[in-house]
């Protein structure tokens, strides 16, 4: 690109292309043949993912694959997960498969709550406000009422409004700190609108209020905004079982027991093994996210200041050993809709729902942990036996050989030779240019 471009936005798709295949690829017509070639047959699916967000000019493919095998509080589950990480749905399967030998998964939900503030700034009396907030808190209330009457309806809503005053911090600052009920939905809207619409009457009221002062009523409202930090919307899932039943070919029970709660106790004080080992968690979670069509940015924000809490990264699962007993366990905020946003409109997350028989939103929370677990579980378990490459690189080896333009009989040759000879980038290439040359 070598100059900006003016009003891209209101170009036409074949328009974009031409720009964007013309200004910043060396082959525009190759560019052009490829964008197309991931569009979708049907004109009114690629219409509907045209019109997700703005100047779409094709689709991003993600494999969609299946992690079978689940058994969460006693239901059997099928789990769709989205993402491009080779063993992340083998490792999910893998675990869902060792411990619904061992009783499966059990989860529960410990709260929904959803947070949103209204941040703004006063410079007078405290007394003051905190009178003013008094008087205005059951007008904010009723200001949102045709906002709140639907969620009110099927349960939901507003739970609290509360003043907190952060002015030792920046000097005037304030908030409206509030917490909502959303039931099956994210909520993000719904929140968004109830501040808004907060913000508006808590600067209206202000300013007929007749115990402030002309300075006192005019309260500058700087944002008004959910917060994706939702340590109240948490879910808990582990998994047990007696020491001697984790049975595993690679190491004796009792020191496998050891060494993963040892691993986990690592995570849990050091951060630089938190990180990795909960990046390890969010491929679980993200890919079931992803798949549902929920907002993984938002889920992954939360998730590691929740990890951070106590003042220090760590990690989000825990392990112990107690009587014989074996117990790991993850404690995750999530916050996921059922309803709403992508749920009804693409056909894929249309399809993840259904395959997980179409879950309320704490069935979904319970579900996404489950996966975080289980793919923790399998991540540590090949740290403290084999090591992480083992698995890693037999499921890169369908990458390595197709990069390498291997033909589907060598990939077969090939899948079959290295089940017990170690993948490395050299060995591959070298089995492979054996095979040609025979
Ligand atoms: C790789 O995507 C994830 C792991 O690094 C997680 C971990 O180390 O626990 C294997």
């Amino acid at each position: 690109m070598k100059t900006p471009v003016q009003g891209f936005s209101k170009l036409s798709k074949t328009e974009k292309i031409d720009w964007i295949a013309t200004n910043c690829t060396k082959d525009p017509e190759n560019t052009k043949r490829l964008l197309e070639q991931f569009w979708n047959a049907d004109p009114k699916v690629q219409k509907l993912h045209d019109e997700f967000i703005e100047n779409t000019i094709s689709n991003y493919y993600l494999p969609f694959a299946i992690a079978p095998n689940f058994l969460i509080n006693g239901d059997y589950l099928a789990i769709p997960m989205a993402i491009e990480e080779s063993s992340v749905v083998a490792a999910a399967s893998k675990a869902a498969k060792f411990w619904l030998e061992r009783g499966g998964f059990k989860a529960e939900i410990i709260g929904t709550e959803k947070v949103g503030q209204v941040h703004f700034i006063y410079k007078g009396d405290k007394e003051k406000l905190s009178g003013f907030f008094n008087f205005v808190k059951p007008e904010l209330l009723k200001s949102v009422a045709s906002i709140t009457q639907n969620m009110e309806k099927r349960g939901g809503g507003i739970n609290n409004i509360e003043l907190r005053d952060l002015s030792g911090k920046i000097k005037g600052y304030y908030q409206l700190h509030c917490t909502f009920e959303t039931l099956d939905a994210m909520g993000a809207n719904f929140i968004n609108s109830c501040l808004e619409q907060f913000a508006k009457t808590l600067k209206e009221q202000a300013l007929s209020f007749n115990a402030f002062t002309d300075k006192e009523k005019d309260i500058e409202i700087v944002m008004s905004i959910l917060s994706n930090y939702v340590p109240n919307c948490l879910v808990k899932a582990e998994v047990s079982c007696p020491v001697s039943d984790l049975g595993n070919a690679d190491m004796p029970s009792e020191e496998f027991a050891e060494k993963f709660v040892q691993a986990v106790n690592i995570a849990n004080i050091e951060p630089y093994r938190a990180v990795t080992h909960n990046k390890g968690i969010m491929n679980g979670i993200d890919a079931v996210v992803l798949a549902t069509g929920n907002d993984f940015r938002a889920v992954e924000a939360g998730v590691h200041a929740y990890a951070a809490k106590e003042g220090q990264y760590s990690s989000l699962t825990h392990a112990k050993i107690e009587d014989g007993i074996f117990k790991f366990w993850i404690e995750v905020p999530l916050a996921l809709g059922t309803v709403g946003g992508l749920t009804s409109l693409h056909p894929l997350v249309k399809l993840a729902l259904e395959i997980l028989q179409n879950p309320t939103a704490k069935e979904l929370m319970q579900i996404v942990a489950v996966a975080g677990l289980a793919q923790n579980f399998a991540a540590v378990r090949s740290l403290v036996t084999t090591g992480i490459q083992k698995g890693h690189m037999k499921m890169h080896l369908l990458n390595m050989l197709n990069q390498m333009g291997a033909t589907e009989s060598e990939k077969q040759q090939l899948v079959t030779y290295f089940k017990d000879q170690t993948v490395t980038n050299a060995s591959v290439k070298e089995a492979l240019e054996k095979i040609k040359s025979e």
